[in-house]
């Protein structure tokens, strides 16, 4: 679902110029480009001579989608006020109750309509006319409970947007053909505390008249200065704003929840706080806070990203995920790049080493995300058992909150997230960092929640990830996790041999996984076998349970149909009654300790009439002997071997989704980062 709104002109009368209009589409970005420019907006009668508009594109959570449960949401058939909304608010219906109750009626079946309705609300009841556009968010705001990113527009302001966030993310580009005058942007302060009107179910006249019982003691008027704070001014300060050089075109914002929605316009970003204001008015940038609280900063920096365009863009590729299938050797070098010396076997994590002492005096380390960044942390639990000598607990974030798991101060806890944004990761973060553990984060986006709340973390630099299913960020977690156990080992003369052959097959890796990719066209004739199948198994133990998991994932989630991933180890105890000559299952056997106790699974597929499809060492005879086929791979460390048997599945599942005519990208149900819980 997606949905734009602009200020429009009405091309035949005057009497609506300044009329927001709002165009909005159920299904796809390009339906809407396409009412948008080849109509020429004929049947909308209006001039869209405008560039100021807020678009966005949309994932239900609430209501099924449709044009009319998309955003922008409004306030009233006028589109007096229009919003855009990432998150949850979860006190929705306490908020629609009451707006019902004064008359607002609602057409969508969002949690995001109680905003647009509120600002109108608020509006309508102002105690002064000249009450600023970011003043009525501000106190919008203060009735919202959830998790917000938002960016408002409204007919009373035409030419002025004003954005806030709190909980998701929420950045702003900046993009100017002069050298900005200011590289950090100050904020301004209002100490006015306001009174909540919904708060414990008391209606209280609040924004009209501060008086009675209602009103807290302190209370200060808007308008008056507290002595300790400074007060904002409810028109923007002129010296505070970014200097649009006089003409109001100098400097072009964009706001956006991804740097890559932006990169193509501006490698300059401002990344918002947490009840942060920014307001655009007359092409000019503000931002603002309700207060400035102990230890705050007092500006926010421009930064300067260093993504480059043309890693956002599709080359030749058919979709981004293949292409991101294909740039692992890199993507895996560039988590390493920097950080291992091959001479003298050091591993460096810059964002790590002044933790270290902590890390290794603690009573456990936990792994926490969701999905595929789950199985990064599947996949590496026992070489990292092994290299830090301490337990290793892997959490799914949402069953790690759901138990209320015992955290203690001296456990160290990492958040894997390719985003960084992913609720329920961040919301496991808030929980240990409130019992005081130390807190890691292992995140692909710089500047994103995860990596700004943590105590200390790593970037695992692989680049923008667009696909929705995540290939190359796994990889690279994977790596990253390794070099940490590497790190932590350093010091431990019985772990030398073992890290020495790590460090090795970490220096071949990106030409291995060459290797593997040119496998390609084996797995698209495999791809062509199955893609009419209704479910596929794919099976393993060890270090290569998580490849099994994680196959399972991609198959599931890009192409429909039903995959499991099994530990072969459990196969006697339930999955073997799956097992007939009908059911499609891969088995994956690498010479590793397990390779017995696999070969012992494979017999029991092949004695049930499987036909297993085996991935396996190059040249393992005995597996070309029993397989249905094979797919041969590079031999490498046992802990690095999940890096490497990963890669055909991932091929497999784009190769199965386009045989059966999906979008890979854009799989249908799934976002790319999940900022709701
Ligand atoms: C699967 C996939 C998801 C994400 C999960 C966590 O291909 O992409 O399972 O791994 O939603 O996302 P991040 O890593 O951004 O926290």
């Amino acid at each position: 679902m997606c949905g734009i709104a602009v200020d429009g002109n009405k091309k035949t009368t005057t009497e609506d110029d300044g009329k927001i209009v709002l165009i909005k589409k159920k299904g796809k970005v390009k339906a809407l480009d396409e009412e948008l420019y080849k109509k020429d907006c004929m049947d909308l009668e209006v001039e869209l001579d405008t560039h100021f508009g807020i678009a966005h594109t949309r994932w239900a959570t609430h209501g099924e989608p449709s044009a009319l449960n998309s955003h922008p949401q409004r306030s009233d058939k006028n589109n007096e006020f229009v919003v855009i909304h990432n998150g949850i608010i979860t006190n929705y219906k306490e908020l629609k109750k009451y707006l019902n109750s004064k008359g607002y009626e609602f057409e969508s079946e969002t949690d995001t309509e109680v905003i647009p309705k509120l600002i109108k609300y608020v509006y309508d009841n102002r105690e002064r006319d000249d009450m600023s556009f970011s003043t009525l968010v501000e106190r919008v705001i203060q009735q919202l409970e959830g998790a917000f990113a938002l960016v408002f527009k409204s007919h009373y302001f035409p030419g002025e947007a004003v954005a806030t966030r709190r909980g998701s993310p929420l950045l702003i580009g900046v993009r100017s053909k002069y050298e900005l005058s200011a590289e950090h942007i100050p904020i301004q302060y209002n100490s006015a505390p306001y009174y909540s009107f919904l708060r414990d179910c008391a209606v209280i006249p609040v924004f009209t008249e501060r008086q009675g019982a209602a009103e807290p003691v302190g209370l200060l008027k808007e308008g008056v200065q507290d002595k300790n704070s400074h007060n904002r001014p409810d028109k923007p300060d002129k010296s505070t704003a970014v200097n649009s050089a006089g003409d109001g075109k100098a400097v072009e914002y964009y706001f956006a929840s991804d740097a890559s929605a932006i990169i193509e316009h501006t490698n300059k970003v401002i990344y918002l706080e947490d009840d942060d204001i920014a307001a655009v008015v007359g092409g000019k940038l503000s931002l603002h806070r309700v207060n400035s609280l102990a230890g705050e900063d007092s500006v926010r920096a421009i930064q300067t990203l260093q993504m480059e365009l043309q890693e956002i863009m599709k080359g030749n590729f058919e979709a981004f995920m293949q292409k991101e299938i294909f740039e692992q050797p890199e993507s895996v070098f560039n988590t390493m790049r920097g950080r291992i010396c091959f001479h003298t076997n050091k591993v460096i994590l810059g964002g790590l080493k002044d933790h270290l002492k902590e890390i290794k005096r603690c009573r456990r380390l936990i792994m926490i995300g969701c999905g595929t960044s789950f199985h990064a942390a599947v996949a590496t639990r026992q070489i990292l058992e092994e290299l830090t000598e301490l337990p290793v607990m892997v959490e799914l974030a949402s069953d790690f909150l759901d138990r209320n798991t015992p955290v203690f101060r001296d456990d160290v806890c990492f958040y894997i997230s390719q985003s960084g944004e992913t609720a329920d990761t961040l919301m496991a973060l808030r929980y240990c960092k409130d019992r005081g553990a130390l807190t890691v984060g292992v995140t692909n986006t710089v500047g994103s929640s995860i990596s700004r709340d943590t105590d200390c973390g790593v970037h695992i630099n692989a680049g923008p990830e667009i696909g929705v299913a995540s290939t190359k960020a796994y990889t690279s977690q994977f790596v990253a996790l390794i070099m940490f156990g590497l790190m932590m080992s350093e010091d431990r003369i019985s772990l030398q041999p073992r890290r020495l052959e790590i460090i090795n097959g970490l220096k071949i890796l990106p030409d291995m996984i060459k290797n593997v990719l040119t496998l390609d066209n084996k797995i698209k004739s495999i791809a062509d076998e199955l893609y009419q199948q209704k479910s596929l198994l794919v099976m393993g133990r060890g270090f290569n349970y998580a490849t099994c998991l994680e196959g399972a994932l991609k198959i599931k989630e890009i192409t429909y149909m039903h995959s499991e991933g099994i530990l072969a180890g459990e196969l006697k105890h339930g999955p073997l009654a799956l097992i007939d000559k009908h059911m499609p299952v891969i088995m994956i056997i690498m010479k590793d300790a397990c390779y017995t106790k696999c070969q012992n699974a494979l017999q029991q597929v092949t004695a049930r009439s499987g036909r297993p499809i085996i991935l396996c060492c190059q040249d393992d005879q005995e597996m070309s002997e029993n397989a249905y086929k094979t797919i041969e791979l590079p031999h490498t460390v046992d802990c690095l071997q999940g890096i490497l048997s990963v890669i055909p599945l991932q091929l497999l599942s784009f190769h199965l989704a386009v045989l059966r005519g999906y979008d890979v990208d854009c799989p249908r149900n799934l976002a790319k980062s999940v900022t709701v819980e």
